[in-house]
């Protein structure tokens, strides 16, 4: 496993970790075990993928097999849309510790810049009868943020992070904090590759994670099947013919060299699979080198706006809400 090292703590960050949303909790707790028997020590979850029981079964059930220590875990989890807030940080955080039976997390996420009205009882977001999410307009970054410093300093969490956030939305956030955030994840993959913000998070110390990095085959269902949103077009991205070459060249997959393209660009990757062939094939990605050309020739696959897949419009109406971070024009 390689690390990258985050600044403000010297924590090392593997540079693969293993994605979980759409994996559902009756299969995730073996696949998780799998994943750290196979040598993976980086868990991305959330509090809205529903699975963080079965990911802190897994854990617990691997460090009490002896198999190793909580030191050598990184363990990633997100603050939900519905409780963006500064009130709801340390309730959140306290009650995903403790469905994930950990004392800390080694990296808390804001998941997404804006906020919806919570259901207190199934702590869902509100809807309204026309199917428009209820918005919470007082969405305040910067109360939010002092409150993750504060669970930071009490050590509930070692690292703080964003995702889903815009550059002036960071910024501000920057000028403000204490604590900078250590990390960004964001959507990230050949077709969409986020040059400028990448930039502007080197210059800042901040760690980009790749939300999905193979191009999130899965997404479409999901997006039809739970929301009835269909995006206009959707990238096959493990069928791209020039990947296919590159891959071919190097006698690797069309996913081990879109993963490799991030990683030698010090971008961590977290690329989401259940089935244990294809753990092991997402972690066979350090012993090669693209040539310049390859490389260049993935550069040249980015679609720019038109290449995101997550813009969340599968919410109804959130683009209303002011802290919505994505600008293109919505069609
Ligand atoms: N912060 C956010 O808002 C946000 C949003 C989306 C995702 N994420 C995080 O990022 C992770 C990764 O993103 P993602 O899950 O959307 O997409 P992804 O990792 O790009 O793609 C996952 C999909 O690719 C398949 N797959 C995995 N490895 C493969 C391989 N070697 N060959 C062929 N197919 C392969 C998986 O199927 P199998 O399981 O059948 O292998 C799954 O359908 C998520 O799981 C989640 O942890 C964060």
């Amino acid at each position: 496993m390689k690390y990258v090292t985050l600044s403000q703590t010297n924590d090392l960050m593997p540079t693969l970790g293993l994605g979980t949303w759409q994996a559902s909790s009756d299969i995730i707790e073996t696949v998780v075990y799998n994943a750290l028997e196979l040598g993976y020590r980086h868990i991305d979850t959330a509090f809205n993928y529903n699975n963080e029981k079965a990911i802190g079964n897994a854990i617990k059930k691997w460090l009490e097999n002896g198999k190793g220590t909580r030191n050598d875990l990184f363990i990633t989890t997100k603050l939900p849309h519905v409780g963006n807030r500064a009130s709801d940080v340390k309730k959140f955080l306290e009650l995903q510790l403790n469905i994930l039976q950990l004392d800390y997390v080694d990296l808390y996420l804001i998941h997404v810049s804006f906020g919806f009205q919570c259901n207190p009882e199934t702590l869902t977001p509100l809807v309204n009868p026309s199917g428009e999410y209820v918005l919470d307009m007082e969405t305040d970054h910067i109360a939010t943020w002092k409150k993750m410093e504060e669970c930071q300093k009490e050590g509930l969490v070692r690292n703080l992070g964003l995702s889903n956030f815009n550059e002036s939305q960071i910024s501000k956030i920057i000028k403000e904090a204490t604590i900078k955030p250590q990390v960004l994840q964001v959507e990230l993959h050949a077709y969409f590759q986020q040059r400028k913000l990448v930039q502007f998070c080197e210059e800042n110390d901040i760690i980009v994670t790749a939300y999905a990095p193979l191009g999130s085959p899965g997404a479409k269902d999901h997006f039809v099947t739970k929301y009835n949103y269909s995006p206009d077009t959707f990238p096959d991205l493990l069928g791209h013919s020039e990947v296919k070459a590159i891959a071919d060249h190097h006698g690797k997959t069309t996913a081990q060299i879109l993963l490799n393209f991030l990683l030698k660009q010090k971008i961590v990757v977290i690329p989401k699979s259940t089935s244990e062939h294809r753990l092991k094939e997402n972690m066979d990605i350090y012993d090669f080198e693209l040539t310049p050309e390859e490389n260049n020739s993935i550069k040249k696959l980015d679609r720019g706006e038109k290449g995101r897949i997550f813009n969340f419009l599968f919410w109804k109406g959130v683009e209303n809400h002011p802290e919505y971070p994505f600008t293109f024009i919505i069609q």
